[in-house]
């Protein structure tokens, strides 16, 4: 029989949750949820974000998995199935070619950032971090981006440990390294939480997190210049609102074939919506937590709550060079982040290896090995154009390989890969063919479709063309 007629399963139901919630669960959730919200005014920014979660993310995650179970190959080999069977365009196939070819960018400069995480694992274990000020912590960051060989090695051994779980398959690997990170993500994350909650600043946080400020979310501060030649002080702007959306479809690893991949692996007796609303809750509390573990030390410590992404890097070590135990929470925090983005970059893997078995017929051990490596190459010029590493010069337009690749991703492939699939499951697979996919109730189903038909395509539409207006015009 060949390779590819027998597609791997999940073993059970909960097995694939937590595989699933590993994906949603990554840099994402502790890295930039909190700096995003601090920077979206806390409480006005969680809500609308969760809005997004459920109304516009949820049915798209319920789209993805029933589609990849429907087809049951690799994205690409599912959207041309499931294309053909419905009578449509075999084109549609390049909704999984996106995704595959977006989760392989992806995971190459994921993985550097995974590779920092474990440098600052070790970091903080050897008590770099004791005493220092915000000077100190910041050139600490900045000289080890800017080391060629600390990189390298960070970033490798962070792509090693991912092809690792992705060469031992999808039970003997995936399955078996989820069902031991995920608890350990969870117990440490609820340490952090009850440790920040006794020594940190607790009742601001709250109220940050949870106390909706609408001006501070649709406003942003004018530019001193602006302001200086007569501007107001504060303009209108959208800006936070689709960071949210944005947000909320990195978080829930949305239209890069990671979700479809693994509902591929999914057997029928498996709710598709029930899971999804799972997966979402388990992601969006996730983040929750970690604001709440992150913000006490904020601003207990006085750090600013704005200060994007060196919130974790640059201003988190301050606080645990002084406080009580500085050197067990730090290492926790950082092996927390470094396992979240672990069980991620495995899903961001497994897209381009279950297509590339598929086409080859190669065994896992060498497809994962293959791809990996090749990702970790490419990876290795976006660890390089950080700080002054030896590629930081190289600039396409205006950005560095690591933001350009960031911003082909996040606002290019992805945007047009879930409004894509929204229009698909909406508007060219019929409706009867998702009613048996899905098994939903009446109801429901109803109010799924109609989130998948117009909410979503609208959504998403909207944001792909600010971002083009802004890319072209701003
Ligand atoms: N969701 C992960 C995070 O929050 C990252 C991730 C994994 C991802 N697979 C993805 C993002 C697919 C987009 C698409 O860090």
């Amino acid at each position: 029989m060949a390779g590819a007629a027998q597609h791997a399963h999940w073993s059970s139901r909960w097995a694939f949750i937590m595989a699933a919630v590993g994906s949603a669960v990554g840099l994402g959730n502790i890295w930039k949820f909190p700096y995003e919200a601090g920077q979206g005014g806390g409480g006005a920014f969680v809500m609308v974000y969760l809005l997004f979660v459920f109304f516009i993310g949820t049915p798209m995650l319920v789209a993805e998995l029933s589609l990849g179970r429907r087809g049951q190959l690799s994205p690409i080999g599912s959207m041309k199935k499931i294309a053909q069977e419905e009578k449509r365009s075999p084109l549609w196939g390049l909704i999984g070619w996106s995704g595959v070819v977006g989760a392989f960018i992806v995971i190459s400069f994921y993985s550097v950032v995974g590779g920092w995480t474990l440098a600052y694992m070790v970091k903080s274990a050897m008590g770099a971090f004791s005493n220092i000020d915000a000077q100190t912590a910041q050139d600490t960051f900045v000289s080890y981006i800017s080391n060629p060989v600390m990189t390298l090695v960070s970033h490798f051994a962070f792509m090693g440990i991912t092809i690792f779980i992705v060469a031992k398959g999808v039970q003997g690997g995936l399955e078996k390294a989820v069902t031991y990170l995920m608890p350990a993500l969870f117990a440490i994350l609820l340490v952090l939480v009850v440790y920040s909650g006794f020594t940190g600043d607790f009742a601001k946080t709250v109220d940050f997190l949870f106390n909706p400020d609408f001006d501070e979310l649709l406003y942003k501060a004018n530019s001193p210049e602006a302001i200086a030649a007569g501007g107001a002080a504060k303009v209108f702007s959208l800006d936070m609102v689709l960071q949210a959306l944005g947000q909320s479809f990195f978080s829930l690893s949305l239209a890069l074939g990671s979700i479809m991949t693994y509902g591929s692996y999914l057997t029928r007796d498996v709710n598709v919506g029930r899971s999804a609303l799972t997966i979402a809750a388990a992601d969006s509390s996730v983040a929750l937590m970690a604001g709440l573990a992150i913000f006490p030390i904020v601003f207990a410590y006085g750090l600013d709550v704005a200060e994007g992404g060196g919130l974790v890097f640059m201003s988190l070590p301050i606080a645990f060079g002084q406080m009580p135990f500085g050197i067990v929470v730090g290492t926790l925090f950082f092996g927390l982040l470094a396992v979240a983005a672990i069980t991620s970059s495995i899903s961001l893997l497994e897209p381009p290896v279950s297509y590339v078995e598929e086409k080859t017929g190669w065994n896992r051990r060498k497809v994962a090995i293959t791809m990996g490596v090749a990702a970790g190459v490419l990876g290795v010029l976006s660890a390089y154009s950080q700080g002054d590493n030896m590629l930081s010069s190289i600039s396409i337009f205006g950005l560095s390989i690591m933001d350009a690749k960031d911003f082909l991703t996040n606002n290019i492939i992805m945007p047009l890969g879930g409004l894509f699939t929204a229009l698909f499951v909406g508007w060219f697979v019929s409706r009867k063919a998702m009613m048996e996919e899905l098994a939903m109730e009446d109801k429901t189903f109803r109010i799924w479709y109609f989130l998948a038909r117009f909410v979503s395509p609208t959504a998403i539409g909207i944001i792909f063309i600010k971002i083009i207006y802004d890319t072209v015009v701003g």
